[in-house]
């Protein structure tokens, strides 16, 4: 795949672990689809059937241990096969695209997180994906803290609710604070590179105000060019 060219919006959503992402997305999705939108909500890594099995063994706590290389390299297997099989084909048809987490969660996990630096990430995205990039990008800035904090929770209670091992979603949030204070500032950099993409929003309000903040800049993207 080498261009892009398409007729719908594809916009991501960005942040820590914890930060109200999801849920973010999914009231960004009811709200459009009120206005009649027709609106694909996805996720990565997953979105298709191979791409949800590379995502069990990426997540899964007991992946370990993993090369960040190979963290890396599996992160893009996952992301190829979204790209080919929802995202380009919903873009092609006119669709919103709403993705939780692209490639700069790459950039920030495996680049900043894992310290290997924004050019692997980024020349992968070139070769691999087109340079697909997305037409807006909602960074949820939150306190690393709170946020983790949250993440743990919520992956906690859903391994126990659950009989098997299959949804331990929680090799990531094993991580120490210094890794997430590395993967917000990586974040924080890839905002002020390039600022016409991605917007930062304060996510410490409460979820209403939140969600006002980001559907004025979705509407704003949305908006045809005069
Ligand atoms: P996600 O399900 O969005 O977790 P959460 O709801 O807790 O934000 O993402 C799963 C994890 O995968 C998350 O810890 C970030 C990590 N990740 C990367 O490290 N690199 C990537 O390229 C992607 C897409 C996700």
């Amino acid at each position: 795949m080498t261009s892009h060219s398409h007729r719908g919006k594809f916009i991501t959503f960005e942040g820590l672990d914890g930060c109200g992402k999801s849920t973010q997305l999914g009231k960004l999705a009811a709200a459009l689809r009120s206005q009649g939108m027709i609106v694909v909500e996805t996720r990565e890594p997953g979105g298709t059937q191979a791409a949800e099995k590379i995502r069990q063994l990426l997540l899964n706590s007991r992946t370990s241990p993993l090369a960040p290389n190979t963290e890396l390299a599996l992160m893009f297997a996952a992301r190829v096969q979204h790209i080919e099989q929802i995202i380009a084909p919903a873009l092609e048809a006119g669709k919103i695209v709403l993705c939780d987490r692209f490639t700069d969660s790459s950039e920030a996990y495996q680049g900043g997180g894992r310290k290997l630096g924004s050019k692997p990430v980024l020349e992968l995205h070139r070769i691999l994906c087109g340079d697909l990039q997305p037409n807006l990008t909602i960074l949820m800035d939150s306190d690393v803290v709170a946020s983790v904090r949250r993440a743990r929770r919520r992956n906690k209670a859903q391994a126990e609710s659950a009989s098997n091992h299959a949804s331990d979603e929680g090799r990531f949030e094993k991580e120490n604070r210094a890794f997430f204070e590395r993967v917000r500032e990586a974040y924080l950099t890839i905002a002020r590179r390039e600022p016409r993409r991605v917007k930062l929003v304060d996510a410490r309000g409460t979820i209403s105000q939140t969600h006002k903040k980001i559907l004025e800049l979705v509407q704003k993207t949305l908006k045809p060019a005069k």
